[in-house]
């Protein structure tokens, strides 16, 4: 009885630690890693590098943040954004210099309820048919920008967006970035770590669930 009771208690306590976790197993920004990966596998292609552009990688998370929800059970995201919301929403809310705004040639889309890590985000979530490789390995492209964004208990999201501009003068950030206020996720080519966007009231919440959880042994 009291074994199980401990056992119980122990289980309970670890599950409490998860959810901050999430994100924190990967050491630097998991949508840059992706972007890496996505690199490698052109160049073993011998295709071009692609230019990591913090602006196609703000408007990717922009993107799949509108999506969030819409996961469905076989992991795939419905949700059809309006052409329009790339220059009237996404590019604004990022600060994305109008006039820099450059042609988009692709956009890879995917989910999962639970966190993956790069590699496996790669090969499981965004580049698993013969229709994503092709889409990869476009000779269109010249710049890229991944999103990730998900929930501490998911579904996950991930977006990469690819464009045809030249380094350093489409999709151009106000600024640097500097005053996009990051509230959930993370972009390739930001300096800003990752978010989970509710990490500081979850050892809060956890705690009073503690709390209501003993007081309710108490009671038995
Ligand atoms: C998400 O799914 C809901 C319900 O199917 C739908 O009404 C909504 O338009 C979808 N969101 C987008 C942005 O497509
Ligand atoms: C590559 O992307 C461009 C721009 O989206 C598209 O017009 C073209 O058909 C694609 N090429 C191939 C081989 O899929
Ligand atoms: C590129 O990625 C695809 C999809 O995961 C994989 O099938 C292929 O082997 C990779 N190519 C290289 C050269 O790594
Ligand atoms: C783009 O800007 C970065 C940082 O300012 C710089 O390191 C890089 O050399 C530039 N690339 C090109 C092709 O101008």
């Amino acid at each position: 009885m009291s074994n199980n009771f401990n056992f119980f208690l122990l289980h309970f306590l670890f599950s409490l630690l998860l959810p901050p976790l999430v994100f924190s197993h990967t050491h630097g920004n998991p949508a840059s890693e992706i972007v890496d990966i996505i690199n490698k596998n052109r160049t073993d292609q011998k295709l071009p590098n692609l230019n990591d552009t913090p602006g196609l990688g703000c408007m990717a998370l922009q993107y799949i943040e509108l999506c969030k929800g819409n996961c469905t059970d076989n992991n795939v995201v419905n949700c059809k954004p309006p052409e329009d919301d790339f220059t009237e929403v996404f590019a604004p809310n990022c600060g994305v210099e109008l006039p820099t705004f450059g042609t988009i040639t692709g956009h890879i889309v995917g989910c999962q309820k639970n966190y993956l890590e790069p590699s496996l985000a790669f090969s499981r979530i965004l580049i698993k048919d013969k229709r994503s490789l092709s889409l990869l390995r476009n000779k269109s492209h010249s710049e890229v920008g991944v999103g990730l964004v998900g929930a501490h208990k998911g579904p996950f999201f991930w977006c990469v967006l690819f464009g045809n501009g030249k380094a350093n003068t489409t999709f151009v950030l106000e600024n640097r970035g500097a005053g996009i206020k990051q509230k959930q996720g993370c972009y390739s080519g930001s300096n800003t770590p990752c978010s989970e966007g509710k990490k500081h009231d979850v050892p809060f919440f956890n705690l009073f669930m503690f709390y209501v959880f003993i007081l309710l042994f108490k009671l038995l």
